[in-house]
């Protein structure tokens, strides 16, 4: 079996952050969102895997390599002609999977747990697809199953009147016959050919379709809120808790916190996890608290943070209390009171969202 991961598209909802940086590589808990996907396509035992980016994209081969550090071979694959789907997507990819059997992993999907159990039933079963659903309030967002007798009898994409509660999550696995499907299909109204379509198509083909519930926790990261939840559920399951920090005496550090070498913590200051903090940090007189994820060479001054993603190379020193934040690479935030007149003073980059 190979597998198909997802790193393009644009994520506007995910704008500014998106402008430079691949959605993709978004820090959760300090390690890019896409290595999550590849160390759960590696507890498998798949080795071969293609990821697809968008045309001319510079920034995923840098940071992910040739695989090797996950026991996996990885093959970049450009989406040409796009983004017109998921189903696109994978017809993109023809040429890489060739025959075999194959996991279409969504690169921005979050779970907790192993996706081994996917593979087994799909094997044991001898199903042409397996579907995996989660139960979710909001099925509207997703591709819906219509399910009768345990028979998944269509997939509809984002449908207003959802027939069940299961969203289609974004871990899908197929044989060769999927390609029969994307090229078959037509594109839906919104433009795209639609992989709920390809999955609709296969049913009605009479192949054996398959489901499996995810029952544990699982997250499509499409908004900031999205993104902060996944980083406290994360957080939440931390278990390599290493303190490396030079932490100056009278600091209280409480709970489940990670800090890299090189860090210092001074000041009065209170960390209460879980935290993870990165190298190189400067933290002093502030309160860093739960479920807070801050990245390398960060300064952190006289202020209180909780529930927030801080980049690599931030700098806050500002007096206030932040919570619920994304703040990216090489941010300031300082203090309104540090020069005159008083007041806001801001340069914010086209789509930023601040609440004062
Ligand atoms: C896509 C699929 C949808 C699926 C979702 C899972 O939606 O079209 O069927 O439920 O991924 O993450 P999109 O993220 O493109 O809105």
């Amino acid at each position: 079996m190979k597998a198909l991961i997802t790193a393009g598209g644009r994520a506007t909802r995910l704008r500014p952050i998106t402008y430079t940086t691949n959605k993709h590589l978004i820090p959760i808990a300090n390690k890019p969102m896409l290595f999550y996907a590849l160390e759960k396509i590696a507890e498998t035992g798949i080795k071969e895997v293609g990821i697809n980016i968008n045309p001319g994209e510079k920034e995923i081969q840098p940071a992910v390599g040739d695989g090797s550090r996950w026991g996996l071979k990885i093959s970049y694959i450009e989406q040409t002609g796009g983004p017109k789907g998921l189903a696109h997507i994978v017809r993109n990819a023809k040429d890489f999977l060739g025959d075999e059997p194959f996991i279409f992993y969504l690169g921005d999907n979050i779970i907790l747990g192993s996706i081994k159990r996917f593979v087994d039933k799909f094997v044991n079963e001898n199903l042409n697809v397996l579907l995996a659903f989660a139960r979710v309030p909001d099925p509207e967002r997703f591709g819906v199953p219509v399910i009768s007798n345990g028979k998944v009898l269509r997939v509809e994409e984002k449908p207003n009147q959802p027939k069940s509660n299961f969203a289609q999550t974004g871990i899908y696995i197929y044989d060769h016959r999927i390609f029969d499907a994307v090229e078959n299909i037509p594109p839906s109204p919104r433009g795209e050919y639609e992989i709920s379509d390809a999955n609709t198509y296969l049913i009605e083909k009479g192949f054996n379709v398959g489901y499996e519930e995810i029952t544990g926790w699982w997250k499509d990261t499409g908004k900031p809120e999205d993104l902060l939840e996944g980083n406290q559920l994360i957080l939440h399951d931390l278990s390599d808790i290493k303190n490396e920090a030079n932490v100056a005496p009278g600091v209280i550090i409480q709970g489940k916190v990670k800090i890299e070498k090189g860090t210092y913590v001074g000041g009065r200051s209170l960390i209460r996890g879980p935290v993870v903090i990165g190298k190189n940090c400067m933290i002093n007189d502030s309160y860093i608290g739960p479920y807070t994820s801050i990245g390398d060479n960060t300064k952190i001054t006289n202020t209180e943070i909780e529930h927030s993603i801080i980049f690599d190379n931030a700098e806050i020193k500002c007096g206030k209390r932040i919570v619920d934040s994304l703040i990216g690479h090489n941010a300031v935030i300082a203090s309104s009171a540090d020069s005159l007149p008083l007041g806001h003073k801001m340069i914010i980059g086209d789509n930023s969202v601040v609440e004062l």
